[in-house]
């Protein structure tokens, strides 16, 4: 008996400090919240400025700032992988078919270039990913959301895991649920993270074998007719610009009217509609669409799990001078 009840407390006293000791002797940092308050005081100031800016220019870069998250953090980790280019044996991950649509990488640019100019080489482009999707959301009339700092950049990037990490349009919603789970994001949670379909566009490509050579039996007919006058041609040149809204009735607000549309049979990706569908998904559906502060909530959360997915930190990675190349050593 006493064996076994010593043996019992030196087990839970290990169990209760072994956390404290990995602390100890972690060579990585944590993300911590005003990561650059002596480096760079005013980082997330300009940061913030330069998403208004941009966004009073082209509104649109709000909308990318949001999808750059999703395709950064989703794939190994949130470390800026996405923003690199092709170029000295680097393969982009913007290649990827899964990539298709995205825009605005150009001004990632203006953003890094304020914040050189006043801290060189401080800002890491992973944290302008994230502030800027943070300042995005603010701007598209989502929820604030405190998110912490300190991520590094990559030196490499994942082009061959973007397929294994990021869902197609027409992935079961079993697969992107263990998707999403595997990084940590519950099941309303990934209900809320698609809310982001909110906003933005999808290209006919994304969108025909919906309604050619026949309408899918879960969109609504007199919708199908609307998107057929969108995208009149079965085979769409895929260099084509034409596309649909997502959101018709408020088609730059992050708002429930995206939950609202599923339940109408009005969501254009066959994802979005298996929301409402699957009986695992739905009841968040209907609390959604009937809630938009439960949304906003839900949104927020899950895109802080999204932004702290196993970054780079410490003396991982590097700070880019230019978010688009690796430095040269
Ligand atoms: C199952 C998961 C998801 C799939 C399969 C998916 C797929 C897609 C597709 C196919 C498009 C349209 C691309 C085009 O035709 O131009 C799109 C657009 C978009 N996605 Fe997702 N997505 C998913 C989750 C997310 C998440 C979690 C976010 C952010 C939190 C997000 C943000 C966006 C945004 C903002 C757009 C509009 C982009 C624009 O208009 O420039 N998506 N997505
Ligand atoms: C999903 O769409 C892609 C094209 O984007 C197509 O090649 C593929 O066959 C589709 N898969 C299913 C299961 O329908």
């Amino acid at each position: 008996m006493m064996a076994i009840k010593s043996h019992h407390c030196c087990f839970s006293f290990i169990f209760l400090l072994l956390p404290l000791l990995l602390q100890l002797h972690s060579v990585k940092g944590d993300l911590q919240l005003n990561y650059y308050a002596q480096s760079c005081p005013n980082a997330e100031e300009i940061i913030k400025q330069q998403v208004i800016k941009l966004y009073n220019k082209h509104g649109n870069t709000a909308v990318s700032w949001v999808r750059n998250l999703f395709h950064d953090c989703m794939v190994k980790s949130c470390d800026a992988s996405l923003l690199l280019e092709t170029v000295n044996g680097i393969e982009s991950e913007q290649k990827s078919d899964r990539s298709f649509g995205m825009r605005n990488f150009k001004y990632v640019k203006t953003i890094k270039d304020a914040l050189e100019q006043e801290c060189p080489r401080t800002v890491s482009c992973a944290d302008i990913v994230s502030l800027s999707a943070r300042d995005g959301i603010v701007l598209l009339g989502g929820p604030r959301i405190e998110m912490k700092t300190g991520r590094k950049d990559s030196k490499r990037s994942y082009l061959s895991e973007v397929e294994n990490t990021i869902p197609n349009h027409n992935d079961s919603m079993e697969l992107v649920l263990s998707r999403f789970q595997s990084i940590g994001i519950d099941t309303q949670g990934i209900v809320a993270l698609l809310g982001a379909h909110s906003v933005g566009r999808v290209h006919c490509v994304n969108l025909v074998h919906r309604l050619y050579p026949t309408v899918d039996p879960t969109l609504d007919p007199d919708y199908a007719e609307y998107l057929k006058g969108r995208c009149p041609t079965p085979d769409p040149d895929p260099e084509a610009v034409l596309y649909s809204r997502n959101d018709r009735e408020t088609p730059m607000i992050l708002d429930n009217m995206y939950y609202k549309n599923l339940l109408k049979h009005k969501g254009l990706l066959v994802i979005d509609q298996q929301l409402t569908s699957d009986p695992t998904t739905s009841p968040f559906v209907e609390k959604m669409a009937a809630d938009n502060g439960y949304f906003h909530d839900q949104f927020a959360r899950a895109v802080l799990l999204l932004s702290e997915n196993n970054p780079l930190t410490g003396d991982e990675g590097e700070v880019r001078k230019d978010c688009r190349y690796v430095n040269s050593e």
